[in-house]
C-alpha cells in the first residue's frame, strides 16, 4: 500500500505547528514520532510533553516509536500523551510482551519494532498479539541513514504473516526515499515511514506526489 506516515524528527521544530499543518495538506493521516533516550541509541529527541503539544496540534494517527530503555516505566506518558499507537522494541527489553499487552488493555495500538540483525523468528511467534511490527530498514538513532536492503526479505514475510492476522500493519522505517520506496512498495507493506526523504525536500508537495507515484 502507498500510505507514508513522516518521521517529524526530519522536519523543523521551530515551526512544528506549519510544519504539521503542511503535512495534513498532503493528504497524509499518519505521524512517525521517533522517542530516543540517548542510551537505547545514541541520540536522544523528546519525551511526552511535546508528544501532547503534538496532539493538540492534529488528529492524525500519531505513532510512538520507542527508542528508549526500560519502555514500560514510560509506556502510561505516552498513552495519556495522546499516541495511537505505542511501538517498543525488542532488543533489550525481556519485557515486551507485556509491554504489548499493556498498551493494548489501555485501548492503544500494540506495535513492536525490531532492528535489521535481530532474527525474524524472534518475532514471528508473536504476530497474533501484535497490532503494528516496524521493520527497522537502518540501526535506529539518526535520520539519512542509508537502507538497509537485506530487510527487504522480512517485509515481505510480514506482509505473509498477514494470513495470520490480517489486521496487523507492516511498517519499514528508515532510508526510505525516491531511490529504495518501489521495492518496499513491491513486498506489499503497509506503511512506509519516510523521514529526510520527504521532509528535507526542497518542495514537499511535489517529493510526495513523486513518493506516491514511484
Ligand atoms: C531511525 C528512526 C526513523 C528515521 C527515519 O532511527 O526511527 O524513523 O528517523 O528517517 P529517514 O527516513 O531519514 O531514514
Ligand atoms: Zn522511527
Amino acid at each position: 500500500m502507498r500510505n507514508i506516515s513522516p518521521s517529524i524528527i526530519a522536519g523543523d521544530f521551530s515551526k512544528l505547528d506549519r510544519e504539521i499543518k503542511e503535512i495534513e495538506d498532503l493528504g497524509i493521516t499518519r505521524l512517525h514520532l521517533d522517542i530516543m533516550d540517548g542510551n537505547f541509541v545514541p541520540n536522544l529527541t523528546f519525551g511526552p510533553l511535546l508528544v501532547e503539544g503534538i496532539r493538540k496540534l492534529t488528529k492524525m494517527h500519531l505513532e510512538c516509536h520507542l527508542m528508549i530503555n526500560n519502555p514500560k516505566k514510560y509506556l502510561n506518558d505516552y498513552i495519556s500523551a495522546g499516541g495511537d499507537t505505542v511501538i517498543v522494541h525488542i532488543e533489550n527489553n525481556p519485557e515486551f510482551e507485556e509491554n504489548l499487552s499493556e498498551i493494548k488493555r489501555q485501548g492503544v495500538k500494540g506495535g513492536i519494532a525490531f532492528n535489521p540483525d535481530t532474527p525474524i523468528k524472534n518475532i514471528l511467534p508473536f504476530v497474533n498479539k501484535m497490532d503494528y511490527v516496524l521493520i527497522m530498514s537502518v540501526f535506529p538513532g539518526f535520520c539519512g541513514q542509508t537502507f538497509i536492503e537485506s530487510t527487504i526479505d522480512s517485509m515481505s514475510e510480514f506482509v505473509n504473516q498477514k494470513k495470520k492476522n490480517s489486521s496487523l500493519v507492516v511498517a519499514v522505517d528508515g532510508g526510505v526515499n525516491i531511490q529504495t520506496i518501489q521495492q518496499v512498495y513491491d513486498t506489499g507493506v503497509d506503511v512506509s515511514i519516510v523521514g529526510s526523504g520527504l521532509l528535507g525536500a526542497k518542495d514537499r508537495k511535489k517529493r510526495y506526489q513523486e513518493l506516491m507515484n514511484a
